[in-house]
């Protein structure tokens, strides 16, 4: 099978319409459009999410050729994200890439979404060591994920419920904050103090996760101290902030280093998701990483939220067989 080396790849599985085109392992244009629509809302709406993509995805194609002029002809693949995700929002990524790809009589190529996250870490990193041990927490998965290669991955752990990016969007609305959470409780957490309000840990004894607890513990927590002060939420929003930080960023961290040492021969860890973000996670993970002696990884901010260069990325290594 000839080398597919020109890759146009197509992101849809939540509230971002992406796009992104990758020559020879390289990113050449990486764009995202977060639908604001569903910021009012608290959260996304399947449906309208949906109906965005089916609007955005040709408007964003033309955007992508007139900022960085490339030919539909000399593509070799199209990539989509396949699953998993809103249902719909999926659809509309298949039917505008199978479509795409129809018509220009080139390959087409799925790609799942968990193992895209991942593998965005070859984007800076093209000599990754497996097998690689990867911690993903994003606003619809918080994984622990073994990859003995690009090919083969398998979920270790993973949470019970709320994924971790998840449950700081809804107690980020608890606490008045706009949509979405992880980023306005990371902004509110810096002045804060992260020991002053005594929180649940979402790390589960046997390695996965809850973090439906926490999120009941602040929400009883703010009910019970606004009998006696109405405006608690306002006078420590900011300690609330770095409490509710610290337990998901230790919790994290704590589980994934448990199931690195209950794995003998890992080469490599990284983390991935849109809660890689998060500046406290990741000098928290490249400290306790340097403990290991192990080489460590983590995306570029651009490449830890939903993108569509992971979707090509991914499809580069994995239609490629590198
Ligand atoms: O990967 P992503 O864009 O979408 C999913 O696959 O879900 O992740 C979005 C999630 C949201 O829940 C958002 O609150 C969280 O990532 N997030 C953050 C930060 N930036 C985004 N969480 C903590 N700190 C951040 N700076
Ligand atoms: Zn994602």
């Amino acid at each position: 099978m000839p080398s597919a080396d020109l890759i146009l790849a197509f992101e849809s599985s939540c509230d971002d319409t992406a796009i992104a085109l990758i020559n020879k392992g390289q990113v050449c244009l990486n764009i995202v459009y977060t639908q604001q629509e569903h910021n009012i809302h608290g959260g996304v709406v399947p449906e309208l999410a949906a109906r965005m993509h089916e609007n955005n995805l040709l408007p964003l194609l033309e955007y992508a050729q007139q900022k960085y002029s490339f030919a539909l002809k000399d593509l070799d693949l199209i990539a989509y994200t396949q699953e998993p995700g809103l249902k719909g929002s999926l659809l509309c990524g298949e039917a505008f890439a199978c479509s795409l790809a129809l018509a220009l009589e080139l390959p087409v190529f799925p790609v799942n979404h968990i193992q895209a996250h991942v593998l965005a870490n070859l984007i800076d990193y093209p000599n990754l060591d497996f097998p690689l041990l990867c911690l993903t927490a994003s606003g619809g998965h918080t994984q622990i994920i073994h990859m003995a290669s690009p090919q083969e991955w398998q979920i270790l752990q993973e949470t019970r419920d709320d994924a971790a990016g998840e449950a700081l969007d809804k107690i980020a609305r608890m606490l008045g904050l706009n949509y979405p959470g992880g980023p306005e409780i990371e902004k509110y957490a810096q002045h804060g103090n992260p020991k002053h309000f005594k929180l649940p840990s979402p790390a589960l004894e046997d390695g996965s996760y809850s973090f439906s607890g926490l999120k009941t513990a602040v929400r009883y927590l703010i009910e019970r101290e606004r009998i006696n002060t109405p405006n608690f939420i306002e006078i420590y929003l900011h300690d609330l902030c770095a409490s509710i930080q610290m337990q998901v960023i230790q919790a994290l961290l704590h589980n994934f280093f448990k199931t690195l040492q209950k794995n003998p021969g890992i080469r490599s860890i990284a983390l991935s998701g849109g809660v890689a973000i998060n500046k406290t996670l990741r000098i928290e993970f490249c400290r306790k990483a340097k403990q290991q002696q192990l080489p460590y990884y983590i995306p570029a901010p651009e490449y830890c939220c939903d993108n569509a260069a992971m979707i090509g990325i991914s499809a580069y290594y994995l239609f490629n067989k590198i």
